[in-house]
């Protein structure tokens, strides 16, 4: 069973990814953390606590970056809504919080694993980085980090760069280049893995408490990513980079040395990714460039189906 931390910044798809993590026997989510992104700090962390009272779920959550590293917040209200998480009424936020924050909690849960701990981030790196930045002693007991962000040949934020890199290209640059392994899960895969509208009708046939509100929200969804990149179905990104630890054969990956643009106008965030291995670099990174939506598909219905079952 891999140990992992989900840091996210909910968000439509890391609502899915919480989903998915819960549902799987495949993994440990030993806690959740936050991170401004999607929305406003409070606002992710607010989602956060409405998701997991929705699952009813015992799992730790503390709160972290209202802001990135050096730069200026900038979120995704025309994609996730102004709630961050438009398109369905959830439950209060009810579920209890830790009052330390985030980077802490992430650097005293990995100093006291006795197994090694696999971060997964899909939202902005900046508690990721922060984390490594004040405890870099704590890589010795990180397995990998498996990250949502980034894109070798495609795009979402400017034409060379995706959201969670863009937004914090610094804490980007000190995850990719800390010597861990990382695992990419970027746009090259995940705007491969729609889910379809149709998809989403069916859930909200089936009726049940976790089904009568995800399909909602993935219909929201759906509709703000075809009105504004148009395309049909709902991108669920960081699901996908959870299901990548549930089954392996839903992505294939290339190895390659990826370095992230900080200085660059029209290259910010970008993930600039040794395809032709010019620059003579190990790779650092291994690379999702290919995806098998279908078994994604029944994975992430599966899972939606069992949590139905789960919660009364
Ligand atoms: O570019 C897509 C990524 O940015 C996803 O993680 C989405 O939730 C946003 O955080
Ligand atoms: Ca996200």
């Amino acid at each position: 069973m891999t140990k992992i931390i989900l840091d996210c910044d909910p968000g439509h798809d890391d609502m899915m990814a919480i989903m998915l993590a819960a549902a799987s026997d495949e993994l440990e989510l030993l806690g959740i953390t936050t991170v401004a992104g999607n929305q406003t700090g409070s606002k992710t962390f607010e989602n956060a606590r409405k998701i997991i009272t929705l699952l009813n779920l015992d799992v730790p959550l503390a709160r972290g970056a209202d802001k990135p590293i050096v730069r200026e917040l900038i979120t995704a209200p025309q994609i996730h809504g102004n709630s961050g998480l438009d398109g369905a009424e959830l439950p209060g936020a009810d579920a209890p919080y830790l009052g330390c924050h985030a980077v802490d909690f992430i650097i005293d849960s990995v100093k006291a694993s006795k197994d090694k701990i696999t971060l997964v981030p899909t939202g902005p790196l900046t508690n990721i980085g922060l984390a490594l930045i004040k405890a870099p002693e704590i890589k010795k007991n990180i397995e990998q980090i498996v990250l949502m962000g980034g894109a070798v040949y495609d795009s979402n934020m400017t034409p060379g760069s995706e959201f969670n890199i863009f937004v914090d290209p610094e804490a980007a640059r000190e995850v990719f280049l800390c010597g861990l392994p990382v695992t990419m899960v970027g746009l090259d895969v995940t705007n491969k893995s729609l889910m379809s509208f149709e998809q989403a009708e069916e859930m909200i046939g089936w009726g049940g408490r976790i089904s009568s509100v995800v399909g909602p929200l993935m219909k929201f969804f759906g509709q703000s990513n075809l009105d504004y990149f148009g395309i049909n179905g709902a991108p669920i990104h960081d699901a996908l980079t959870v299901a990548t630890l549930v089954n392996p054969d839903v992505v294939e990956f290339e190895n390659w040395f990826v370095d992230i643009e900080t200085q660059g106008e029209l290259t910010r965030g970008q993930t600039v990714a040794d395809v032709y291995r010019v620059t003579g670099n190990e790779p650092n990174c291994r690379v999702a460039m290919k995806v098998n939506n279908d078994l994604f598909m029944s994975i992430m219905m599966d899972a939606v189906k069992k949590l139905d079952g789960m919660v009364d």
